[in-house]
C-alpha cells in the first residue's frame, strides 16, 4: 500500500505503520489522519497481520502533535468537528482494533502524538523520547482522547500535572508512570517491538481479540467489563484456537493456532 505521509510494511505477521512527515516532526494533519485510518484498516483486514507496530520516521519524533498550522483559525464548531472526526477515524479506531497495536515511541510524542501512542494497546520508548500534552500552552485542551486515556494510564494526579504544566517527561519518567512498558536505545527500539510481537504471535489471535474487547469494555461508558469478560470467555470455548490450545497442552506439544 502506498500513501503520501505513511509508510506501510508487512512482513512475517507484523505490519509496521510509520508516520512519515519528518520535516514537520510527523505532525498529524487531516490527510495523515485519514491515511493512518486506511493503513490500520488494511492491517486489521489482512489475515496475515497478527500484530501492528506504529512508529515515527526520522530520529527526532514519533509525532509532535496535531498540525497546529491547520487548525489555528478554526471556529468553535470546526474545533469540535476536528476532535470528533479524529477520535472516530484514528484514536478510538486504533484502541478498538482486534489486532494488537504496539506504539514504538522514537522521539517527541506530544499532543496528538502521545494521544496516538496511548490509543495503542501498549507502548515502548527509545531513551531519547519526550512525552507530553502541551495543548493548554496553545489555549486548547487535548482533543484526541488525551484527557481520558492519560489519567487511565498514569493516574489522575500525574495526568493533571502533565496537562496543566504542559511539560514533557522523559522516557524513564514515562516508564515510572506506567505510560511505557520498556525503554531501550533508538537502534534497539524496533527490534524490541518485533520481539514482543513475536511473543504475542505465539498465542491465539482470537483469544487476544477477545481480551482486547473485555479490557476495553471496562473503560467504556455504560458497559460492564466483568459482564463482557464472561461473554468473551464463553465465546472462546467455541473456537478452533481453544480446541488446539487445550489439546496441545494435554498432548505436551506446542500449539499451532489456526486463528479461528
Ligand atoms: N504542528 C505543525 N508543525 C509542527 C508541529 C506541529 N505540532 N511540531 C513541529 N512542527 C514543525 C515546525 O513548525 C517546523 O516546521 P518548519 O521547519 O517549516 O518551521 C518543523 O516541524 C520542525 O520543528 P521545530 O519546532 O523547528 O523543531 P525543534 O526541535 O526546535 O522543536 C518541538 C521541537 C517538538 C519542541 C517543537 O516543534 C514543538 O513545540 N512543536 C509543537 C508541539 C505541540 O505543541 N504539539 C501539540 C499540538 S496540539
Amino acid at each position: 500500500m502506498t500513501f503520501e505521509n505513511v509508510l506501510f510494511d508487512s512482513e512475517n505477521g507484523i505490519t509496521t505503520i510509520t508516520i512519515n512527515r519528518p520535516s514537520k516532526l510527523n505532525a498529524l494533519n487531516r490527510k495523515t489522519i485519514q491515511e493512518l485510518h486506511d493503513a490500520f484498516k488494511a492491517a486489521e483486514e489482512d489475515v496475515n497481520t497478527k500484530v501492528v507496530i506504529v512508529t515515527g520516521s526520522g530520529e527526532k519524533a514519533f509525532v509532535a502533535g496535531a498540525d497546529i498550522s491547520e487548525f489555528a483559525d478554526y471556529s468553535v464548531s470546526q474545533g469540535a468537528e476536528l476532535a470528533s472526526q479524529g477520535q472516530a477515524l484514528l484514536f478510538d479506531y486504533v484502541a478498538h482494533l482486534s489486532t494488537p497495536v504496539i506504539a514504538a515511541v522514537n522521539g517527541f510524542a506530544l499532543g496528538g502524538g502521545l494521544e496516538l501512542a496511548m490509543s495503542a494497546h501498549f507502548r515502548i520508548a527509545s531513551d531519547n523520547a519526550r512525552m507530553g500534552l502541551p495543548e493548554v500552552s496553545l489555549g486548547v485542551i487535548p482533543g484526541y482522547g488525551g484527557t481520558q486515556r492519560l489519567p487511565q494510564l498514569v493516574g489522575k494526579g500525574r495526568a493533571f500535572e502533565m496537562i496543566m504544566t504542559a511539560g514533557m517527561i522523559n522516557a524513564e519518567q514515562a516508564k515510572d508512570f506506567g505510560l511505557v512498558n520498556h525503554v531501550t536505545n533508538q537502534e534497539e527500539l524496533l527490534p524490541l517491538a518485533e520481539k514482543l510481537a513475536g511473543k504475542i504471535m505465539n498465542n491465539s489471535s482470537v483469544a487476544i481479540a477477545a481480551a482486547i474487547t473485555a479490557v476495553n469494555a471496562g473503560f467504556e461508558d455504560g458497559e460492564n467489563g466483568y459482564d463482557e469478560e464472561i461473554t468473551q470467555f464463553g465465546k472462546c470455548f467455541g473456537t478452533a484456537d481453544f480446541q488446539e490450545g487445550t489439546q496441545a497442552f494435554l498432548q505436551k506439544r506446542k500449539a499451532d493456532f489456526p486463528g479461528k
